[in-house]
């Protein structure tokens, strides 16, 4: 039987196994970059929180892990533009090495107020690392350094991305039924 989330999902789009497969790719890739910088994993909250905790165990570099967490989107399916801090850095970031995760790259207003941010904050180098990226809906000029999937113009969820708060423990990238957002 289907559970309540399983229904309203119209199609898987990126399975488990596949999730599992690229994230281990992805942590060889940052462990080859990385050995002996000290990275500083840093996590965009909440969406990021499945993939970084996936990725930290595929990469085992001496590093350590820190989050923030930002909001622009408040529940709709477009971004705001107005990216608002919501939980900021518990440490200083100055001369760190920072490896950005994202569980989706999607207009790049985030990223590109977290660059920004992160630089003023005296960072040596940024590298952006997205698991999905959707470049067809971009409209600041970024782009990741590392990104795990191009995923087309869908409502994504699932591995840690939400619709409204929900749908973030489905274990795969599934494509949400249109009825679920346009009528609530
Ligand atoms: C999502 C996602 C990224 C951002 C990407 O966050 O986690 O941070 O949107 O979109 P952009 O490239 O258009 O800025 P959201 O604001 O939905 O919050 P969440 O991570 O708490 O789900």
């Amino acid at each position: 039987m289907k559970s309540e989330m399983e229904a309203n999902i119209l199609k898987v789009l990126i399975t488990e196994e596949e999730l599992h497969r690229r994230v281990a790719e992805m942590g060889e890739e940052l462990y080859r970059r990385f050995e002996g910088k000290n990275p500083l994993f840093l996590g965009v909250l909440k969406g990021s929180f499945v993939f970084m905790a996936d990725l930290v165990r595929a990469c085992q570099v001496k590093s350590d892990v820190e989050f923030i967490a930002v909001s622009s989107y408040q529940n709709a399916t477009a971004s705001s533009g107005r990216v608002q801090i919501t939980h900021d850095l518990q440490q200083d970031i100055t001369g760190r090495h920072l490896i950005i995760v994202e569980d989706i790259l999607d207009s790049g207003n985030t990223l590109a107020f977290l660059r920004q941010y992160f630089l003023t904050k005296g960072a040596a180098s940024i590298t952006i690392v997205t698991l999905l990226d959707k470049p067809s809906r971009r409209t600041k000029a970024i782009s990741a350094d590392l990104s795990g999937f191009t995923v087309p113009d869908e409502f994504v969820v699932g591995y840690g991305l939400d619709y409204a708060q929900q749908y973030r423990n489905v274990p795969y990238i599934g494509v949400l039924k249109p009825e679920v957002y346009t009528h609530g």
